[in-house]
């Protein structure tokens, strides 16, 4: 048990106290921020005459050393240090001796954890990000072979009118980029640096603290001490963020089991994605669309867990800070898994595109045309509503489609319709009438195709 402030203690920290209050089982995944960000503090000190030229050089080269052997796996990080900033100073110390002692001067472990994990999280913003964008170019890619693909548009899961294979992934594809904007939006907002905030209340050292937040590539120091050490909103905003793009993928999750399903099968996914029963051997399963579904739950409890945590804790830090760590790492975990599994399975899924035009033309999706055909022919709507119903109850009975139905059954009811019904109410003429900005027709999409491939090029 190797502690940086036994100095005013006499007794030995009880066992299961020391492991109840270590942070090295999960913090260690900070190692590389806690030496960056040591490094700049000892370029800073130096720069400022606290330190020595070769005092620097020193630290410096001791700090690269355990970087090194850490990342190589010849030093390993052991719980007998009690979190990943005492490891790595007593790392520093064991090799470098009396210079090593000096690394701490001007710092608390308040401002250094802060630093830490705003700098992991500052990574994995991007890391988020770019997982997104591959996610967007698969659903671009798709969408542009798939603008005449016809499929039923849902509302109550019931079919309502007929749409394109690129319409409904157009959607998902503003919900992603959304999620993109986001991740901007925080990571413009978290990018400032605590470190040389002290313990809460700055430093009498005179330190630099613009440069160091240069070092590290902040847009400069945060203003308030107090709040440098206490802030984790960054995270909440990470994993807010993180929860929307679960509940994204998950709603995108649940339509793909629907359509995979045996009665809708309008997608077939890649055996590669998917897994067989131990017992029925026709079976195959859509797991990774139903794990990323049930995954969504860890990450909101994530972002409702770090909350909770800061709920009501007085300024500045607390060792309450120390639970923001376990569960956002595996939120972060499980938001890139998530998303690199689902654009590997999107981009192997095949689309049944006869299935699915067959199933636009066999639920009264023209409905709404054939009574807007009405209506343009002088009939009130009101009226053409309660003739085409008529007419599809008539067609239901009969287990037919409104385009099967004669033009004498169709004059039965009104002696408006003429020959020219059929190429109306057609599944084609139904989706590319409807050119409004944002609707399925061909050249409405295609504009818009237009405008994700810029927005993709940058
Ligand atoms: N393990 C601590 C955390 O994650 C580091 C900061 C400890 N500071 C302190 N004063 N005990 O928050």
């Amino acid at each position: 048990m190797a502690q940086l402030w036994g100095g005013r203690f006499t007794k030995e920290t009880d066992r299961l106290v020391y492991r109840f209050n270590a942070s090295i089982a999960f913090d260690q995944r900070l190692y590389r921020e806690d030496i960056e960000g040591s490094m700049a503090h000892v370029r800073m000190l130096a720069k400022q005459n606290i330190l020595t030229e070769a005092e620097r050089d020193q630290i410096l080269q001791g700090l690269e050393g355990i970087l090194k052997d850490v990342e190589e796996g010849t030093l390993g990080i052991t719980d007998q240090y009690e979190d990943i900033h005492s490891f790595v100073e007593a790392s520093l110390i064991e090799r470098i001796g009396e210079a090593g002692k000096k690394l701490h001067t001007g710092r608390s472990r308040n401002d250094q954890v802060a630093l830490d994990m705003r700098l992991y999280t500052r990574k994995e913003v991007l890391e988020t990000d770019a997982l997104l964008k591959k996610l967007l170019e698969v659903l671009l890619r798709i969408m542009e072979e798939n603008t005449e693909t016809i499929m039923p548009g849902f509302t109550h899961l019931q079919k309502a009118q007929p749409i394109t294979l690129a319409h409904h992934l157009g959607a998902y594809f503003e919900m992603f980029r959304r999620d993109r904007s986001r991740l901007a939006d925080l990571h413009e907002r978290m990018n400032v640096c605590p470190l040389g905030a002290g313990a809460l209340a700055g430093t009498t050292y005179p330190l630099d603290r613009e440069y160091t937040a240069e070092l590290l590539g902040f847009d400069g120091p945060m203003s308030n001490s107090m709040d440098a050490v206490s802030d984790r909103d960054y995270l909440v905003e990470y994993l807010s963020a993180a929860s929307t793009i679960m509940m994204h993928l998950s709603r995108f999750c649940e339509e793909i089991i629907l359509w995979n399903s045996n009665e809708y099968r309008f997608v077939e996914i890649d055996d590669a994605y998917s897994t067989g029963s131990s017992i029925m051997p026709q079976k195959k399963n859509p797991d990774i669309a139903e794990l990323v579904r049930g995954k969504t739950g860890r990450v909101y409890g994530a972002l409702i867990s770090l909350l909770t945590t800061l709920k009501g804790l007085p300024l500045a830090y607390n060792k309450d800070m120390q639970e923001d760590k376990e569960q956002a790492f595996d939120a972060i975990d499980t938001v890139k898994g998530c998303i690199t599994l689902f654009t590997g399975m999107l981009d192997t899924m095949v689309f049944q595109k006869e299935r699915m035009n067959d199933s636009a033309r066999h639920g009264f999706t023209n409905a709404t045309d054939a009574a807007d055909y009405l209506v343009n022919r002088g009939v009130p709507f009101r009226d053409a509503h309660g003739i085409v119903g008529k007419l599809v109850l008539y067609a239901i009975d009969r287990n037919k489609a409104l385009d099967d139905l004669s033009l004498e059954e169709y004059r039965a009811v009104s002696p408006v319709f003429e020959a020219d019904i059929y190429e109306a109410i057609s599944m084609e003429t139904c989706v590319n009438k409807r050119l409004t900005a944002g609707a399925p027709g061909k050249e409405a999409m295609e504009k818009a195709i237009v405008v994700y491939r810029e927005y993709l090029r940058t």
